[in-house]
């Protein structure tokens, strides 16, 4: 992916960098991740709406990776930013991300995520329910501002990593639902609200997606409901957000679209059943996480112990596991691997790649064919930028891995490794409790 490749001493490079002397310089496990990459993930989601000839917001979803310098780097290359809490909307302001460009998210958002929203005046609000409508009407009020808003409604699409079900989606948390009548009540009640602005509506039908029927859909789902709050409301919506979702390769039979493929299908959908019936056509967001820190974030560990078990299986264990990489073990989720200090080196066998947690379940690859692999080694997992970070935690009291980004040969530190320090940092040993 990116700019890895295999240089001179057999070693795996990202981003002109090294790995086996990125793992000497930070230590292991380590995080590294290729800022070209992700410049160019953001670069062809830009593009290929620009060739739509749309208005358009490309929102990342920083839920998937959110570190000071990940807003940072989005906010140079010009997108928006999804935060769906306070603690994800205060890093973005802490690096500096214009607030403008921000849309909050979340089904629970509480009074003081919304008042902190508020006072820094993000973009919008996403608005899930009922109960947020009312609150955020409130509290704007109190303020004497106005909240820009979009509704979150539930098309009835529920996209799967290769199909779509209709209809499925209504039995969710998130949204309003657009079957039963909740999601025009939620559009009618918002228009009534003197402390809201609706600028229109939003839809996620789901992650990991690689066709577009699941997004031509909602689209055509969405413009319709459009088309029918215009006739009987006279509303006329200047935004229409589709989500994210968009898949990304983690093994060789993950076979994602290209973006463009993604967006000219969201695009043609909105135009074509939008501009038949003569409704100006809004701008159209997106809000990709995934497909943006995914493939750009690789995890090295130290590989130590092995144990064989002959004719049955090998467990080859390294020193992270589910607590930097959550995803197999909840998810099942599927990775692929290299040894970084001898990526040239033909495979000999086939290992089970274990973390170190007190967890049989602690497994990040099963069965995987490897070059013959010895404690010491470096073993390099791909595309672990979404969802691994994000979700990394200290079970077992593990402290979490530094976080590197790698560009042009040059490496920096985005996240300190955590110690053992911070790890008791809130700990208390409350005087009253002590027994002599
Ligand atoms: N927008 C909304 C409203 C979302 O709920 C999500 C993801 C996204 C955008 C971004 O979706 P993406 O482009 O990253 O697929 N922890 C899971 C993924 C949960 C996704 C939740 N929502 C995982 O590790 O696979």
């Amino acid at each position: 992916h990116g700019t890895s490749r295999i240089n001179q001493q057999g070693h795996l490079e990202i981003g002109g960098c090294d790995a086996v002397e990125l793992t000497k310089q930070y230590g292991t496990p380590l995080y590294v991740y290729d800022e070209e990459l992700i410049r160019n993930k953001c670069r062809s989601y830009v593009e290929a709406f620009k060739e739509t000839g749309l208005q358009f917001q490309v929102a990342y979803a920083s839920k998937a990776f959110c570190t000071m310098k990940m807003s940072q780097v989005i906010m140079e290359e010009g997108l928006s930013l999804d935060v769906v809490s306070g603690g994800e909307l205060y890093t973005a302001i802490q690096a500096g991300f214009p607030p403008e460009r921000i849309h909050f998210h979340g089904n629970n958002k509480s009074i003081e995520e919304i008042q902190m929203a508020l006072d820094v005046n993000i973009g919008c609000f996403v608005v899930d329910n009922f109960y947020e409508l009312e609150l955020l009407n409130e509290l704007a009020g109190d303020k004497g501002v106005i909240a820009n808003i979009l509704l979150r409604v539930t098309p009835g699409v529920e996209a799967h990593t290769h199909d779509y079900i209709s209809t499925g989606q209504q039995d969710t948390k998130f949204g309003f639902d657009m079957g039963s009548g909740m999601a025009f009540e939620a559009v009618n009640h918002s228009l009534l609200l003197n402390h809201i602005n609706l600028l229109g509506l939003h839809s996620h039908i789901g992650s990991q997606i690689f066709d577009t029927t699941g997004f031509k859909a909602a689209a055509e789902r969405l413009s319709h409901f459009l088309i029918e709050i215009r006739d009987r409301l006279q509303y006329t919506a200047s935004v229409l957000n589709l989500g994210g979702g968009f898949g990304i390769r983690y093994e060789e039979e993950d076979q994602p679209l290209p973006v463009k493929a993604y967006i000219h299908a969201i695009a043609s959908a909105v135009k074509q059943l939008l501009g038949e019936r003569s409704y100006p056509l809004p701008e159209v967001w997106i809000e990709p996480g995934r497909s943006i820190a995914g493939e750009a974030g690789t995890t090295l560990y130290t590989v130590g112990s092995v144990k064989d078990l002959p004719t049955i299986r090998k467990y080859v264990s390294v020193d992270g596991g589910m607590t930097d990489n959550l995803r197999p073990a909840l998810y099942q989720a599927k990775y692929e691997a290299l040894l970084a200090n001898r990526a040239d080196e033909p495979a000999a066998e086939v290992v089970t790649i274990a973390g170190k947690c007190c967890e049989s379940g602690d497994l990040l690859i099963k069965d995987y064919t490897l070059p013959a692999v010895q404690p010491g080694d470096i073993l390099a997992v791909s595309c672990t930028g979404a969802y691994g970070f994000a979700m990394a935690n200290n079970y077992n009291r593990i402290p979490r891995p530094a976080v590197v980004f790698v560009r042009n040969g040059q490496s920096d530190i985005a996240v300190e490794r955590e110690t053992y320090e911070d790890i008791i940092q809130r700990d208390r040993l409350p005087s009253h409790c002590t027994t002599i």
